[in-house]
């Protein structure tokens, strides 16, 4: 191989290597967004369970309100950041969830229902009645059929 023909492959396996590690980037930051919301959806699953086991007071039945409002929104959140099917390894996310969108995404929003019936059973009868309702929320639902064995 001459040089100017070595200056040519050079260049382009290194514009190769700037887009596939864009593009890697680009895969992780996705993930990232996801790996992230979920952590956050676990910390408020947690306020809940804790409150479940031992509130009492105004302020514990105002936060179980909140978190579970928050818990809400957030499970409201999961279809869009999991709209690109661009995924890092790292990732446990299974195909089934865009070759199922419809019920990937329905999953999602019955989880957003029961957390926010849960908020509402706490403002209108009460923590007590609410308490007993936390288990109701099942990250089983959509970790059976979409996330991968550990
Ligand atoms: C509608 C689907 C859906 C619901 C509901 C859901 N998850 Fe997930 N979760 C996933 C998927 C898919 C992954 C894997 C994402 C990835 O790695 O790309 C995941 C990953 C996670 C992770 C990251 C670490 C790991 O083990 O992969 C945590 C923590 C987590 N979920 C917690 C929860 C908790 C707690 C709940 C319920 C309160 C919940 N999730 C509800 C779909 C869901």
């Amino acid at each position: 191989m001459n040089s100017f023909k070595i200056m040519v492959v050079a260049i382009i396996i290194s514009i190769l290597g700037v887009s596939i590690s864009y593009a890697r980037h680009h895969n992780e930051r996705a993930w990232v967004s996801r790996d992230g919301l979920m952590h956050l959806i676990s910390d408020q699953r947690a306020i809940l369970r804790d409150i479940a086991e031992k509130g009492n007071s105004a302020e514990d039945a105002a936060e179980f309100i909140r978190a579970a409002n928050a818990l809400s929104a957030m499970f409201a959140m999961i279809p869009s950041v999991f709209a690109n099917d661009d995924l890092p390894d790292i990732s446990r996310a299974k195909p089934e969830i865009w070759s199922d969108w419809d019920n990937f995404v329905a999953t999602a929003n019955a989880q957003s229902v029961v957390a926010a019936s849960l908020a509402i059973t706490a403002a209108t009868s009460g923590l007590d009645a609410a308490k007993s309702r936390v288990e109701e929320i099942d990250c089983g639902s959509c970790h059976d059929p979409y996330r991968t064995e550990d």
